[in-house]
């Protein structure tokens, strides 16, 4: 079965591009290297948009070095952002083991759209469903990831949560009332699980710690611009500023 979402079915690219886009995955598909020699050419098959998401979240990896705190990624879908940040702590900061990540989602897609959301076919409860079990399966890969990397031995740092997120936010805050926040990354798209998670993560980041939103000005999903224009820009203190690699992406410091 097929299946739609904005990643796959949003696109700026013309039916040229698709095409290219389409026969690089049949390459892919077909490559005829050993697996050793895949896995360790996979670049060959990154495209500039991939490479800018993952440019761009080194970014604001980069702006938290010599902050204390946890990642937070909302909305982590497949989980890659926390991958790669687990892959940029191995890089940056091989030996602050206390840099651990948070993944949250449902795995069953989007949930709690509301009348303040733009509905369409696609943006909609249940869009984004992985399969069942994907929570665990995270977690393992997660700790993969830390025994292949620098100091490997202190694995299982990074944890993930199944589950609406204005639920099992506020519990993992509960549960850790030692945990603060460096950076977090927000990509749930709808109104109020954003505004309610925002809302919780901003009362345990630290100073110039960052919350990051990818879609904050995109126009047909507008809940995270909704909750800047209305409950940030003009009632806290911050700097703002959009990626230099990913233009979607913006990110907001507190002050
Ligand atoms: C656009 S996808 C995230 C993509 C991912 N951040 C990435 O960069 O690959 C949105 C994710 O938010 C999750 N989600 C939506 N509403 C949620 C909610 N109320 N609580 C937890 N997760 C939610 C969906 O299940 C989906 O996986």
């Amino acid at each position: 079965m097929r299946k739609e979402h904005e990643s796959t079915a949003i696109t700026y690219a013309d039916e040229r591009n698709l095409a290219a886009r389409a026969e690089l995955f049949r390459v892919l598909k077909s490559y005829p290297a050993t697996d050793a020699e895949t896995e360790r050419s996979l670049g060959l098959f990154l495209r500039a948009s991939l490479l800018a998401r993952i440019f761009a979240i080194r970014e604001l990896y980069e702006k938290i070095l010599m902050l204390p705190g946890i990642i937070i990624d909302l909305g982590t879908w497949r989980g890659q952002t926390a991958v790669v940040c687990e892959n940029l702590r191995a890089i940056f900061e091989p030996l602050h083991f206390n840099r651990r990540i948070v993944c949250l989602d449902t795995f069953n897609g989007y949930q709690g759209f509301s009348s303040k959301d733009k509905p369409s076919d696609l943006h909609k409860d249940g869009t984004y469903k992985v399969e069942k079990d994907y929570a665990l399966f995270l977690e393992r890969l997660l700790a993969l990831h830390e025994k292949n990397n620098a100091m490997g031995h202190n694995h299982g740092k990074h944890k993930v949560f199944k589950g609406d997120c204005r639920a099992t936010l506020p519990k993992f805050f509960k549960e850790n009332a030692n945990e603060v926040v460096a950076l977090a990354f927000f990509d749930v798209n709808s109104f109020t699980p954003t505004l309610a998670s925002f809302d919780r993560v901003y009362e345990r980041l630290v100073p110039g710690g960052i919350a990051a939103f990818w879609q904050l000005t995109r126009d047909s999903i507008p809940a995270e611009g909704m909750v800047y224009a209305g409950e940030i820009l003009n009632k806290r203190s911050h700097t703002i500023h959009r990626s230099q690699f990913y233009p979607g992406l913006c990110y907001v410091s507190k002050k």
